[in-house]
């Protein structure tokens, strides 16, 4: 019996009886659910992170991310099977490690894999024998095996021989309500059966369905194919709404008549850009590694070049509005954003377009403020390090009467949009809120962007 099969088959037995201990490096907004739900199908699971504040209040059953259940985490916490630490000889006693950590763009726009170089460096220390090394974080086609399996190599170990090394993206959608973690089919890439095969055991454990593909780089593209699909999409919807916008009509009154054809056509909607650290992250990767190997993605550079000029394109308008409309000029104007995070009911803030809007009416000379339920104080961030210590307005009937203007930025659920159009004097949105919902509003005040 070679030592590969010997190594791969104890695992597989771990797995099957639950008894193999997971490791998820970085506790994020997927690492943290991804380990939870690892540890819900049944097994041990340690989360590693550089954050030591974040792992004591995850150990103290913190619950550091609102839109997972209340008591998610101490639950967890009081099993004796899960807990965190920042420590990475954690990962000594583990046979299965997902790698979670940020893969953001660098000041020049292109691909940073700093953490997932420095995850694979710390790990590379107390890498063991038969261990499978997953990476779940949004990179480069390509990536997983020459800059990660390099780095993991370092411990003398060999990666499909000694331990085993994967690609598994992370499709975590935060705050969805109808998709969770464990219902998403999660696509699993190995460069050896044998490795494809541990793969599909472990996931399919822990997932309702482990989509198995030939190499980590096909699961590399995957995800980045997926997400490049919705920035191209979301840049043509928002470029269409402009151009409808001229010729009279609404495009929220065309998008549903569109979307009852039950072929060729799927719905996205407009909005006042993208954000989060992947549908504006994803499209850059994709194309940063055709020019890699010589090719050229310019259909989806364009789209992601015009999905930036959405907010400037916005803050221009209500710019123009209020001059026009109540004869304020930008440098005496007040303008109130509902809504900092990128999406709905989430406190993630990461490359909002909420933000750009912000930053394009204060280089206008406008004073802006922000009211958000997710933020009542603005956090320090590594994008908007400036913004932190800002707080939320209260949302009152005397504040609203004292801004000239109120955007729509984010459509969060618990906002008092009926307020909002009785008392704002003019009002922007972004998002649909006050036609989608129903809620009357004078016609001469308002604008849809
Ligand atoms: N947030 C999303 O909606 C989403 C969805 C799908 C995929 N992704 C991808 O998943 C990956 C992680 O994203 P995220 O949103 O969870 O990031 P995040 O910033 O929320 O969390 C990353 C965590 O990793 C920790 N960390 C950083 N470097 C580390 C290191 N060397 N060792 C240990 N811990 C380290 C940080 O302290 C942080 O807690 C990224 O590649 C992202 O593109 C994100």
């Amino acid at each position: 019996m070679n030592t590969e099969f010997s190594l791969s088959s104890t695992l597989k037995d771990k797995i099957k009886s639950d008894q193999a201990h997971v490791a998820v490096v970085g506790l994020g907004y997927v690492g943290l659910p991804l380990a939870l739900t690892v540890h819900e199908a049944g097994f041990q699971v340690t989360g590693v992170d550089l954050n030591s504040d974040r792992v004591a209040a995850i150990n103290a059953g913190q619950r550091v991310i609102t839109y997972l259940a209340e008591d998610r985490i101490a639950t967890a916490v009081a099993s004796g099977r899960f807990g965190a630490s920042d420590d990475f000889a954690a990962i000594r006693a583990a046979d299965i490690i997902l790698i979670c950590v940020p893969t953001p763009l660098d000041s020049a726009g292109d691909p940073d894999l700093a953490y997932v170089r420095k995850a694979g460096a710390s790990l590379s220390a107390h890498l063991q024998p038969g261990q499978l090394v997953v990476l779940e974080s949004t990179v480069w086609p390509g990536a997983t095996q020459t800059v990660l399996r390099p780095l993991l190599e370092n411990s003398g170990l060999s990666a499909g021989k000694d331990f085993f090394l994967g690609f598994s993206p992370e499709r975590e959608d935060p705050g969805n309500a109808v998709h969770h973690t464990n219902t998403i089919p999660k696509i699993v890439g190995g460069d050896d059966p044998v490795t494809r095969d541990l793969l599909k055991t472990f996931y399919e454990k822990v997932v309702s369905q482990a989509v198995p593909v030939d190499s980590c780089a096909i699961a590399e593209a995957v995800k980045l194919v997926e997400n490049t699909f919705r920035t191209v999409n979301i840049a043509y919807v928002n470029e269409m709404k402009v151009a409808l916008d001229q010729m009279g009509i609404d495009i929220w009154d065309v998008i549903p008549a569109a979307a009852t054809k039950p072929f060729g056509y799927m719905p996205f909607y407009p909005g006042p850009g993208i954000g989060g650290d992947c549908i504006p992250v994803s499209p850059v990767f994709l194309s940063w590694r055709a020019r890699d190997v010589g090719s050229a993605l310019p259909l989806v550079d364009l789209a992601r070049s015009y999905t930036d000029t959405t907010p400037a394109t916005i803050a221009q308008r209500i710019i123009a509005d209020m001059s026009v409309k109540a004869g304020v000029a930008a440098a005496q104007a007040r303008v109130l954003l509902l809504g900092v995070s990128y999406k709905k009911d989430i406190e993630d803030s990461r490359v909002s377009p909420a933000i750009a809007i912000l930053r394009h009416l204060e280089a206008a000379g406008v004073t802006v403020h922000y009211h958000d339920p997710y933020f009542p104080v603005m956090p320090l961030t590594r994008d908007d390090p400036d913004l932190a210590g800002r707080q939320s307005i209260d949302l009152t009937a005397g504040a609203l009467a004292g801004y000239d203007a109120v955007l729509v930025t984010t459509d969060h659920t618990h906002v008092d949009y009926a307020l909002v159009a009785e008392h704002a004097r003019l009002v922007f949105d972004s998002r649909n809120v006050f036609d989608g919902r129903g809620i009357s509003i004078d016609r001469d005040k308002f604008t849809k962007v």
